[in-house]
């Protein structure tokens, strides 16, 4: 019994040891696998290196020298498609990946924006109208009242808005043409800003007064955006901007005066509401202050112009570029409406200019990056980000992906099938999505077939949308002023005189 006690005691006693001595490899393994899969799992995406502070030093002196569009494309170039820079000293991520792009955009925890407090303060966006709040709850009670104005009943009109303004435009077109060379950015503006207004406040206003304060307005948030605070120490270098956003401000105020006056006047108003009445109820509830009700106009406003003006450029560049789509378009048009004006019941039917417009806005995206802030802790393909993190996503690096097969050429066959979401995202998506895509959208066929009806399209000299000077800082857009950015338009003989 001694002899099995003191066997099972040696045992025993042994066990730990054969336990240890086996297990300690396995247990060394089990460790070694979780700290691989721990670094893999929050690996830091690759980019410029730290080196005592040196690195974030140069990445930010190339987003303010470069511009932020074409700073991101080089490091996505350098680095590949998920990248970790400095902008400001924190931490940003360029992100071109589909993948990771649409995790982002979808999230809850990224529905914030960064940009300079002091700059945003400057053009009036700090925690103010909707592009740029960062203040969820103001998010939260703005963004509905841009929603109603956008989508739903309100959209029912929208096509035939668009038709008067461009024939309207159209007719008067000797305004943008000089030299039989037509300043189509111009014209594209000018049509733009006139349905924004018959659509959203209704008040007569100086468009060419209006434009010129809305580009310096757009120059100037560009300029301020992603300043470092130091610059916001000394008031004449930023003044400038203030004043340009002041004197666009100023006559957002003075537009918001006419129209209560129009509304005092009014006598039916309850079944004909608009934006700005919209927003001036909610001013009169105690729901916003009068500074938000002025931005959220100006925003609004801002909005089509600053995008829907360069996207329309670019649409015509192509289309004149391609002599078979404009013959394809023509003919569809034909088909759809005959000699009648372009109506709401024949926009689903454009099939063909919907791709064209859609290859457009991939091939040549005027929103080519889209800023958004991580506002809780997360992982995105592997990686970890910090609460706080800047992120980048690079829409037009995005949208030339695998999946098109032809990413690097203007292509309709780039859409002759349905592309999934994941890999096409002009208006961004999730919580801060676009509010205004679907009308976007109806404007851009109506415009572009009402023109296509009365002109065929040709570029000067043969230029092309790929030697143009081009801005990519926080838009895409043409640098202006620059030489042959004109088109010549030939009017079309009617087939029946
Ligand atoms: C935001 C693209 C036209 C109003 C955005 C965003 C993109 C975009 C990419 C950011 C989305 C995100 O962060 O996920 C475009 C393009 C347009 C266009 C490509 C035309 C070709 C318009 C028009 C309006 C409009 C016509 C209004 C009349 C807005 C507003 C926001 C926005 C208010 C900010 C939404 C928010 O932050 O919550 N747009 N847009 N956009 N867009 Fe557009």
């Amino acid at each position: 019994m001694i002899g099995i006690l003191s066997s099972v005691q040696s045992i025993t006693e042994v066990i730990p040891e054969v336990i240890a001595g086996s297990a300690a490899p396995l247990i060394f393994l089990i460790l070694a696998l979780i700290v691989i899969w721990n670094c893999k799992f929050r690996s830091s995406p690759p980019g410029p290196s730290f080196c005592m502070g040196i690195g974030p030093i140069v990445s930010y002196i190339h987003f303010l020298w470069k511009g932020i569009g074409k700073a991101c494309n080089y490091y996505n170039d350098k680095y590949g498609e998920f990248v970790r820079v400095w902008i400001m000293g924190e931490e940003t991520l360029i992100i071109s990946r589909p993948s990771a792009a649409y995790n982002v955009l979808k999230h809850a925890g990224y529905c914030s924006r960064f940009g300079n407090e002091f700059g945003l303060q400057c053009v009036g966006m700090r925690e103010n109208g909707i592009i740029f709040n960062n203040n969820p709850d103001s998010v939260k009670q703005i963004r509905p009242i841009f929603m109603k104005a956008l989508t739903g009943s309100r959209l029912q009109n929208v096509t035939a808005v668009s038709v008067a303004s461009t024939k309207a435009y159209l007719e008067r077109l000797d305004q943008v043409t000089d030299n039989g060379q037509v300043n189509v950015l111009k014209l594209a503006r000018l049509i733009v800003l006139d349905i924004n207004n018959k659509l959203f406040l209704r008040v007569p206003l100086d468009e060419n007064e209006i434009l010129g304060k809305i580009q310096n307005y757009f120059d100037s948030w560009q300029t301020l955006l992603l300043k470092p605070h130091l610059f916001f120490k000394f008031s004449w270098l930023y003044k400038k901007h203030e004043e340009n956003a002041q004197e666009l401000r100023m006559s957002m105020k003075n537009l918001i005066m006419k129209k209560r006056q129009s509304i005092a006047e009014s006598e039916k108003l309850e079944e004909d509401t608009d934006f700005a009445t919209d927003l001036i109820f909610a001013q009169d509830h105690g729901d916003l202050t009068s500074e938000n009700v002025c931005q959220c106009l100006l925003e609004m406003m801002i909005a089509a112009p600053d995008t829907m003006s360069v996207s329309l450029y670019f649409i015509f560049m192509l289309i004149a570029q391609h002599p078979d789509v404009q013959e394809g378009l023509i003919e569809e048009i034909k088909t759809v409406s005959g000699d009648n004006e372009v109506e709401n019941s024949d926009l689903p039917q454009m099939k063909l200019m919907e791709s064209c417009i859609n290859e457009a806005m991939r091939y040549m995206p005027v929103v080519d990056i889209i800023m958004r802030r991580a506002m809780e802790d997360n992982v995105i393909d592997g990686h970890y980000i910090k609460k706080g993190t800047n992120v980048i996503l690079n829409i037009k690096r995005m949208n030339r992906n695998e999946f098109f097969p032809k990413p690097n050429e203007f292509s309709l066959q780039n859409f002759e099938t349905a592309v999934p979401n994941r890999y096409f995202q002009p208006f961004g998506s999730g919580p801060r999505a676009c509010v205004g895509k679907h009308i976007a959208m109806v404007m851009m066929k109506v415009i572009t077939a009402t023109l296509l009806k009365k002109y065929k399209l040709h570029t000067l000299d043969g230029r092309t949308v790929d030697d143009i000077k081009n801005i990519n800082n926080l838009s895409q857009h043409p640098e202006e002023p620059q030489s042959r950015l004109e088109m010549i338009f030939i009017a079309r003989r009617k087939a029946n005189p």
